[in-house]
């Protein structure tokens, strides 16, 4: 399966988002991903319907990137994408929210959908973020997959666990 991170970023956060998802992926198997910045030079930047699912990320500045948008609306309907965003409040939640119907309306496959809120007066993300976006790469190919997860399997170590 062959998997696109493909991001925007002014500040670093989302690049930093991104990088998490890499290692969740990576976490659930050995595969291979590409990892690539959204250039506002619509030409250089790569094919989306060359993978089979692509992660795409981008921060909100009162609506989400206008270049992760036009990205995620080149995939062909039916191929298979999954969100994250990161912005300081519910109008960021609500502008990841409005995109997604936008996919869906396209027929393309929005697997699902991760805002993660982070004040801009601090730095870095908290590890409990960090942990949950690495949880959506590692949870979204482990579901594709169908391969269980490292959490899958600690919860299958506990007696009568259903
Ligand atoms: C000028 C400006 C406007 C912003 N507007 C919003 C907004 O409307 N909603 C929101 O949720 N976050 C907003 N943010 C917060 C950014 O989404 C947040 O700083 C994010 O971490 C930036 O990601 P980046 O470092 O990848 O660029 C704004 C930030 C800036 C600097």
């Amino acid at each position: 399966m062959k998997i696109l991170i493909a991001y925007y970023s002014n500040f670093g956060n989302t690049f930093e988002l991104a990088s998490a998802v890499k290692r969740g992926i990576l976490a659930a198997g050995d595969f291979e991903v590409t990892i690539s910045k959204i250039s506002p030079k619509k030409e250089n930047n790569l094919d989306p319907n060359q993978f089979d699912l692509v992660f795409l990320g981008g921060p909100v500045v009162f609506e989400l990137n206008s270049q992760v948008r036009d990205f995620g609306l080149r995939l062909s309907p039916g191929k298979k994408v999954a969100v994250f965003s990161v912005g300081l409040s519910k109008v960021g939640f609500e502008s990841l929210k409005k995109f997604e119907s936008a996919l869906v309306s396209k027929g393309i496959n929005c697997i699902e959908t991760i805002f993660i809120k982070k004040n801009v007066f601090q730095k870095g993300f908290s590890e409990i973020s960090i942990s949950r976006i690495e949880g959506f790469g590692e949870k979204i190919v482990s579901r594709l997959m169908n391969i269980s997860t490292k959490r899958d399997k600690e919860k299958s170590k506990i007696k009568g666990y259903k």
